[in-house]
């Protein structure tokens, strides 16, 4: 039944009022016997009545018969009418009222929902923690479901939502529930915005730990003169070390060639794949540094602007909404949103952790088995899995994959049908010449070439990321084709075209000025932040790529959640220097961070003094903490980062020799000093007998001090 709207009802009772002030008007009809009588007498006649009766004050009884009745007759009218309008009165109150109560209603049940989805992500970050055991799962899509959920929500429409993403959570196992909408947005703090769609909406609360840090370096940025008290920012994987280099160099390219730059292609809508001159030159770059056993085409390749957008563009054309990507954590977090803003498509996780089991010989190995089973799983569910990414070198992680693992993992793609996007955006940053890096376009043989896509751009190898240039080598035309239909999106400028050209196409500058510096700096400030490292005894992956050092915190943490993370987080930024936190990349281990150390040594001196005083900070607490609960056992889940063996071992590649270095045994030997009661627990004797090397190296480093 359709129910009157409120405008409806004050018409109505408008128009009851105004029936109501005419109805003491003469001739209006009423009781029976007054009608027989002719027209019904109003006030008027009434009062003849009473003037007749009082000048001829001859008593006549049907006059006053007729009198009373009518009089009575008008009294009951009035009161009716009086009830009948108050009723009307009401009925319009008790519909306004009603009109908000369902608004409120509406309204409750939402801030109900968002309740409920809020304590539905933090249940499941809990039960992620609480299976950090497990190498791999299927991390469903934060961002898919958490659409389908604002989705219903704000009532903007979508699928089955919350309900969805509850029913795909309980159809699993419980070890294996890891999907974590909680860190890349915070559901308690939405706000719809009726200007946005759904999606506008999850464009605009994208935020987590990233965002914030961002934001708040960018307001607050250290200068060594007009700002030292600034925030460092060791959080955004920038090389900042060869910007001298590269402005020199473009300067100096700028005023041989700027008339070029004005040419009138340059300046014409371009084939967007890129223009020519520069497809040939990439395609000669790659087939140089990727070495690539014959020459690599100028037709296999695209630019566009950025490997952000290349991902999007990827997975857009790869996979359709909802489908999935398979990808390693911990793994560069800004992939999640190149693949989900845009194309709606999700990610896989395939865990990966510190403690080496199995197969693995060095922490958070990437194996076969574990892609295995992540897909497993995400098949299992009905997950349709289009691809597989690889980042190497990884970011955060600096690992360099063999070639025998290359190999492998291209293979697993294959046997699986999945494409596979090979991320190689720091290939040129390998800053060690103890390690090599192999090309997936370097390899004699591709397992799949029709489903092999490999990416690179300049942002990070020529330090150069606000240029915005990136590259895509495919073999299979009809994905050149597709990403070249969205490259009118996220085309390259004309004359950045050219200049890029310019870039790549010196070789010699190239290799024998800007490589070298920019390896040795590399390294020079890598030496000086995992140095400071190890005088702290912090535990680290001691890789030789990238920009970044993967650092293990969890001594820091006592109960081992990633909330303490986030606090610990925090607390750096408060002090003045931005790291990025574990949960920014996934990782399943709270208390991983990582540092990026390609910086000014000012700056890292001034970074890692921070970084110090806030460790010893804490240390003093969680000392402090444990004096106040003497008994409490290592049960509690305090983290002890010595019982995982996962100090500082250089990746070895399969096959060479093993062994550790020097610096790495020393920091060891200090680290383990360092923690509470190792000596008391070590003599010297025991440990002799059983790790003649080590002592070895002790004696030696007491033999120094
Ligand atoms: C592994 C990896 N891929 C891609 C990107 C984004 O690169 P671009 O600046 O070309 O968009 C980054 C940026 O940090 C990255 O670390």
């Amino acid at each position: 039944m359709m129910t009157p709207s409120v405008s409806q009802k004050a018409a109505c009772s408008r128009a009851f009022l105004t029936w109501r002030s005419s109805f003491s008007e003469p001739n209006v009809a009423s009781s029976s016997r007054i009608q027989s009588l002719g027209p019904r007498p109003g006030f008027s006649t009434l009062h003849r009545l009473r003037k007749k009766r009082k000048g001829q004050r001859v008593k006549d009884p049907l006059d006053d018969l007729l009198l009373k009745t009518l009089t009575s007759q008008r009294a009951m009218e009035e009161r009716f009418l009086q009830m009948e309008e108050r009723r009307l009165q009401r009925d319009m109150e008790v519909e306004e009222r009603r009109m908000q109560l369902e608004q409120r209603r509406f309204e409750l049940e939402r801030e109900h929902e968002f309740r409920m989805f809020n304590v539905f992500a933090q249940m499941l970050s809990i039960l992620k923690q609480s299976n950090s055991s497990s190498s791999s799962s299927v991390a469903l899509p934060r961002g898919l479901d958490f659409i389908q959920v604002l989705s219903d929500i704000a009532g903007m429409g979508g699928g089955g939502g919350l309900q969805e993403a509850r029913a795909m959570q309980v159809g699993r196992p419980l070890s294996e529930r890891r999907t974590d909408m909680y860190s890349f947005c915070n559901p308690g703090e939405f706000q719809s915005s009726p200007f946005l769609s759904a999606r506008g909406n999850i464009a605009n609360l994208f935020r987590g730990s990233t965002e914030e840090g961002y934001k708040a370096y960018h307001a607050d940025k250290y200068d060594e003169d007009k700002n030292p008290n600034g925030i460092i920012n060791f959080g955004t994987s920038e090389n900042k070390l060869c910007f001298d280099l590269m402005s020199k160099r473009l300067t100096e390219q700028l005023t041989q060639s700027d008339m070029n730059l004005m040419e009138p292609p340059l300046l014409q809508y371009p084939d967007w794949k890129g223009h020519m001159f520069l497809r040939e030159e990439v395609a000669r770059f790659l087939t140089y540094y990727c070495k690539a056993p014959a020459p690599l085409k100028a037709e296999n390749v695209i630019v566009l602007n950025g490997c952000g957008s290349l991902f999007s563009a990827l997975a857009t054309v790869l996979c359709d909404p909802g489908e999935a990507v398979l990808i390693a954590t911990p793994f560069y977090g800004g992939i999640t949103q190149s693949l989900f803003l845009y194309g709606n498509v999700k990610l896989v996780y395939a865990y990966l952790d510190s403690k080496i089991t199995g197969t693995s010989t060095r922490p958070f190995q990437l194996t076969v088995d574990k892609l295995e089973k992540a897909l497993q799983d995400a098949r299992s569910e009905g997950v349709g899995v289009k691809a597989l990414i690889l980042l190497n070198p990884q970011n955060p992680l600096g690992d360099i994959y063999s070639l025998s693992e290359l190999r492998d993992y291209l293979e697993f793609a294959k046997r699986h049908e999945l494409h596979v996007i090979v991320d190689e955006i720091y290939m040129l940053s390998v800053f060690d010449e103890s390690a090599t890096f192999h090309s997936v376009l370097g390899m004699d043989r591709l397992p799949d070439p029709q489903r092999t896509h490999v990416m690179w751009g300049i942002s990070k190898d020529f330090a150069v990321s606000g240029i915005r240039f990136g590259t895509l080598y495919t073999e299979n035309q009809d994905v050149a084709n597709a990403v070249a239909s969205l490259c009118y999106f996220h085309g390259v400028c004309g004359p950045v075209q050219y200049k890029v050209a310019q870039l790549l196409r010196d070789r010699d500058w190239i290799n024998q000025v800007y490589l070298r510096a920019n390896h040795a700096r590399l390294k020079a400030a890598h030496t000086y932040v995992t140095d400071e490292l190890k005088t702290l005894g912090v535990p680290f992956l001691n890789r030789n790529a990238g920009f970044f050092v993967w650092i293990d915190f969890r001594k820091y943490l006592r109960t081992g959640t990633f909330e303490e993370e986030m606090l610990l987080w925090r607390r750096f930024l408060d002090n003045k220097v931005l790291l990025s936190c574990g949960k920014a990349f996934e990782c399943s281990e709270p208390g991983w961070f990582r540092i990026i150390f390609a910086d000014k040594t000012h700056r890292l001196q001034l970074g890692m003094q921070r970084i110090r005083r806030v460790l010893e900070e804490r240390e003093r607490e969680i000392l402090s903490e444990d004096k106040d609960q003497p008994c409490q056992s290592d049960q509690d889940g305090k983290a002890d980062s010595t019982d995982e063996v996962i100090f500082v071992s250089r990746h070895q590649e399969p096959g060479s020799t093993g062994g550790s270095n020097l610096g790495d045994l020393i920091g060891l030997l200090q680290q383990q000093m360092r923690s509470s009661d190792w000596l008391q627990k070590n003599t010297a004797e025991q440990f002799a007998q059983e790790k003649p090397e080590i002592y070895d190296v002790f004696s030696k480093l007491v033999g120094k001090q």
